[in-house]
């Protein structure tokens, strides 16, 4: 494959991806392929990360199915893991409640997967030495980390934890080279997004779909920033958080 040498090419770099077997993952997956990336698919589902190795240009990708959830998840993924030139750790889960109707468990549900089992697959690649030098670490946060909405009590302070998260990552990590920064989509079009649609009555549904002047993202929208922020094109910018909304917040 005839790779286009520009400074967002990721021409043999090893990308670790979670959450690769759906919606945002899948696609950054197909598209930092497509830029020249070999992968290292994550996920549970090993039937659905089969499709999106099926759907990725070129070869010697991998893939690696584990829990992160579990410690024998986190360490399973460490030890199978080459050392990466870049992680979109894209992992995650949304359950709306009331705050009225929080408990322990639902806590947990939201906090374990979308910040600790990060914070734990982090610092355990980082003790492994798993992640090379000059790498660019990638998370996908939310709007919802900056700008809460009613029933994200524990997504969105699962997101703005994440994001400070992200910070010391990216001040711990620069005498290496290695950048770290977010990603905070508004809504995008994939599992997740049929999820709300599912939760929210259409009237609701319409209403908030209109807020997006530009309309919702597509998978692809995120995987572009994503490429971006993987590649040198990159280089000088580490300890952000990039939103990507299409006009959402512009209505405030
Ligand atoms: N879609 C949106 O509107 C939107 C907006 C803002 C931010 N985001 C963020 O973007 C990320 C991706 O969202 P998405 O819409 O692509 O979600 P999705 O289609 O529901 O995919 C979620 C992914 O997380 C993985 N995952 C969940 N629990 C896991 C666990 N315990 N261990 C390992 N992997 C696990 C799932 O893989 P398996 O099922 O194979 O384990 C799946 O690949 C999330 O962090 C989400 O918060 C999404």
């Amino acid at each position: 494959m005839q790779i286009m040498q520009t400074p967002f090419h990721l021409d043999k770099r090893i990308i670790l991806v979670t959450g690769a077997s759906s919606g945002i993952g899948r696609q950054v997956a197909i598209s930092a392929s497509k830029m020249g990336a070999r992968l290292v698919l994550h996920g549970r589902n090993q039937e659905k990360l089969q499709e999106t190795l099926g759907m990725l240009e070129g070869d010697n990708h991998q893939l690696i199915s584990s829990n992160l959830l579990t410690e024998e998840g986190r360490n399973a993924l460490v030890a199978q893991a080459p050392a990466i030139d870049g992680l979109v750790h894209c992992a995650g889960v949304v359950h709306p409640y009331p705050i009225r109707f929080l408990d322990q468990k639902k806590i947990d549900e939201t906090l374990n997967i979308n910040f600790e089992a990060p914070v734990l697959m982090t610092g355990a690649l980082v003790k492994n030495k798993k992640i090379s030098k000059n790498a660019s670490l990638v998370f996908l946060s939310s709007i919802s980390g900056q700008h809460p909405h009613k029933g994200g009590a524990m997504y969105g302070s699962s997101k703005a934890a994440l994001e400070t998260f992200v910070k010391v990552v990216a001040l711990e990590l620069y005498p290496q080279g290695i950048r770290c920064n977010c990603l905070s989509p508004g809504m995008v079009q994939t599992p997740m997004y049929e999820q709300a649609e599912k939760d929210m009555s259409k009237e609701e549904m319409d209403k908030h779909v209109s807020r997006y002047p530009l309309g919702p993202g597509l998978p692809e929208d995120v995987a572009n920033a994503a490429i971006f922020f993987l590649s040198d094109a990159s280089r000088w910018i580490t300890g952000v958080n990039l939103t990507l909304d299409g006009g959402f917040l512009l209505e405030g």
